[in-house]
């Protein structure tokens, strides 16, 4: 039985009486010989006295060992691709770090690349796309090479699984398909939304079918990712901020439900983390709504209150700002206890609000993880 079919068959059952319940089922699974890693009790529901920790974008340009790595490689997409440089590059903030999660080297946009839209990473562009805008645009793409296109993703995994330590878990990841829609709309990054805006209210039923195509497409990549070994799967939101508020249940907890289903489906155990970041006030909508049993809570939410709007059965992820990570010291290390503190007694992940910023120095990185892991 899943913890959330629990927690709705006991509704009226104290929350002790559900942790002990939950706490059992952690131990059930121990005997039979496959003991969770932190992040994945923590997923569960458990509460740890150390909150497992991993930063978003914890691989990437702030490490010189990534960026020798990628000085080799023009082609961004193809350096996602490559599983031999994908599986370095993903274990890095593991290695160096001893961080609890690895996340899977790759991006959100090697979707609609496997969907046969053209992406590139222009040097200090960010990502350009041919905007979709039109029904004949949209009926370009195809899910009909998507597989193999992605299937270097998934070799990825496999590798990293297997050399990872046996207490690190391994999360695989897609787009929410607004953000997603977002870069495919727009065709690059950095904008106000106003295609993407204009077509949802003037053209619904054209903006319906894109993100029903990315529905489609991104659960069939996240239970790829999970059938190849990925141990909790994310889901990135970072654009729901920029969605009108009577639309967001189209836009964001609709398709992210549907996706959650289609996932849980084939998977029923695996956990799906969601980021819905900006989303404010719709944050404990969303957890409701989508089924997700993690919600990552973005820096401009007070992370208490977020949380005090969720089941306690939902776990809390975030919310150190990346720019006290890149400015470090105590500051960085106040904010950081005042988040373990405030999140005692409830499964929190230990995380940023976003990603790490490009030019983080990686010892504050350290620092982090052992204020976190020591109260360093
Ligand atoms: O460490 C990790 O988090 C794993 C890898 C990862 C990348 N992108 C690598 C990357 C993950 C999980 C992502 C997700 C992603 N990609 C998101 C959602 C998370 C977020 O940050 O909001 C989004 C919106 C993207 C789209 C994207 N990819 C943009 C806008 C850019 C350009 C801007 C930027 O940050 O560089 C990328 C490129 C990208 N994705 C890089 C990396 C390491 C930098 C590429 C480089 O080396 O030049």
């Amino acid at each position: 039985m899943r913890r959330f079919e629990i927690g709705a068959a006991f509704d009226n059952v104290h929350a002790a009486a559900k942790l002990t319940l939950v706490c059992m089922l952690a131990s059930t699974r121990k005997t039979i010989g496959t003991a969770l890693k932190p992040l994945l009790k923590t997923l569960k529901g458990e509460r740890l006295d150390t909150p497992p920790i991993w930063l978003m974008r914890q691989a990437g340009r702030y490490l010189p060992e990534y960026r020798a790595l990628r000085a080799k490689a023009p082609n961004f997409i193809k350096f996602c691709l490559n599983p031999e440089t994908a599986t370095e590059v993903t274990l890095q903030p593991v290695r160096r770090f001893g961080m609890d999660a690895a996340i899977l080297f790759a991006d959100i946009l090697l979707l609609p690349h496997a969907l046969g839209q053209s992406v590139g990473f222009a040097q200090g562009e960010g990502p350009l796309l041919t905007p979709i805008r039109d029904a004949a645009a949209l009926a370009k793409l195809s899910d009909a090479k998507a597989e193999d296109v992605l299937a270097p993703v998934m070799q990825t995994i496999r590798n990293v699984r297997a050399a990872l330590p046996e207490d690190v878990a391994l999360i695989g990841f897609a787009g929410a398909p607004w953000t997603v829609a977002t870069y495919m709309i727009e065709g690059r990054g950095k904008t106000d939304y106003e295609n993407c805006r204009r077509m949802m209210w003037e053209a619904p039923a054209l903006f319906a079918a894109l993100l029903d195509k990315l529905v489609d497409a991104t659960a069939a990549y996240l239970i790829a990712q999970a059938d190849a070994g990925a141990e909790a799967l994310k889901l990135f939101d970072s654009w729901a901020g920029a969605v009108p508020a009577p639309l967001f249940d189209l836009a964001v907890i609709a398709p992210t439900a549907r996706i959650v289903e289609l996932v849980k489906a084939r998977h029923p155990d695996i956990p799906i983390i969601g980021l819905p970041r900006g989303a404010g006030s719709h944050v404990a909508r969303y957890a409701a709504g989508t089924g997700v049993d993690a919600v990552a809570i973005d820096h401009m939410t007070d992370i208490a209150s977020a949380a005090a709007s969720l089941p306690d059965t939902v776990a809390v992820q975030g919310n150190l700002d990346p720019m006290l990570l890149m400015v470090g010291g105590e500051p960085m290390a106040a904010e950081a206890r005042r988040i373990v503190e405030a999140m005692k007694g409830r499964p929190h992940i230990f995380n940023l609000g976003h990603g790490v910023l490009q030019h983080t120095p990686p010892d504050h990185v350290a620092r982090l993880v052992d204020v976190v892991k020591n109260n360093g």
